[in-house]
């Protein structure tokens, strides 16, 4: 999500209690469900379009709603974002894959009122060797990422993790867009920065859920938004980003991936 300045609404819990981490769950079951369904089907000639219309179809079949339709006026159920484009890419029937793209699809859940949310890259056909990497890298990163989620470990340690991976890896990360909590709203507290120092940030403690969803630039970081949709996020210097992103929830003694 985009930060905003207004960020604490009231009924954001961060912590979820055991009923309320059931639902999340299940929510999350759903969501991982429709990636695989998705993943199973994705190639060379699909449009963007018809990617929606799998995710509207099975979110319905499993008695699920979309979470990015209609989301302050978001127009489709899911996010599909190409090559150079970040996020919040808006499906369309005129946008075909080809072999070479790379490309994110992004899926959140509304399951009996719980909110689950993760996305996923897929290479169609042969993708040369520099996108390959950075797509290996941004799935790597959020790997990193879950290894530092902890009790009483303040969240800006694993925003720091995944970004010197990153870094370590030639890329950079985007600042202006970071995760969230989920659960039960879309966005909630607390706000989750891969650009973040050591030592910051809330205390993760156990029955938070957030996403960790950095989105990793083989360029620059820069990003800016397209002004004809108001959506569509895109590297300012035209070059690949590649995201991957889980819901996971803090434990007792670690964490647990409840969407991916
Ligand atoms: N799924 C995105 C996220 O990770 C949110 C997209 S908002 C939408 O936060 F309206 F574009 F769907
Ligand atoms: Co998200």
């Amino acid at each position: 999500m985009i930060r905003r300045r207004k960020i604490l609404k009231t009924g954001n819990v961060l912590v979820k209690s055991t009923a309320q981490m059931e639902g999340i769950r299940e929510s999350g079951k759903i969501n991982t469900y429709i990636l695989d369904y998705v993943q199973e089907r994705i190639c060379a000639g699909v449009s963007t379009g018809e990617i929606d219309r799998w995710v509207s179809e099975q979110t319905a079949l499993a008695g699920a709603v979309p979470a990015p339709l209609n989301y302050e006026g978001f127009p489709k159920s899911v996010c599909t974002s190409r090559n150079h484009a970040v996020c919040h890419g808006i499906p369309s029937d005129g946008e075909i894959l080809k072999e070479g793209d790379i490309i994110n699809v992004d899926v959140s859940t509304i399951y009996k009122g719980f909110f689950s949310d993760s996305s996923r890259m897929f290479c169609i056909g042969e993708v040369s060797a520099d996108k390959k990497r950075l797509v290996q890298a941004a799935r790597e990163a959020v790997q990193v990422g879950l290894l530092e989620v902890k009790p009483w470990k303040p969240i800006g340690d694993m925003g720091h993790a995944v970004y010197m991976y990153a870094r370590s890896r030639g890329y950079s990360v985007v600042e202006e867009i970071g995760g969230h909590g989920v659960g039960l709203q879309f966005h909630e507290e607390p706000w989750v920065s891969y650009v973040a120092q050591k030592g910051s940030g809330e205390i993760m403690v156990p029955g938070m859920v957030f996403t960790i969803e950095p989105m990793i630039n083989m360029g620059g970081p820069e990003v800016y938004v397209d002004d004809k949709n108001g959506w569509t996020v895109y590297t300012e210097d035209g070059m690949p980003s590649a995201q991957w992103e889980v819901t996971v929830a803090v434990t007792q003694n670690g964490y647990e991936v409840l969407a991916r």
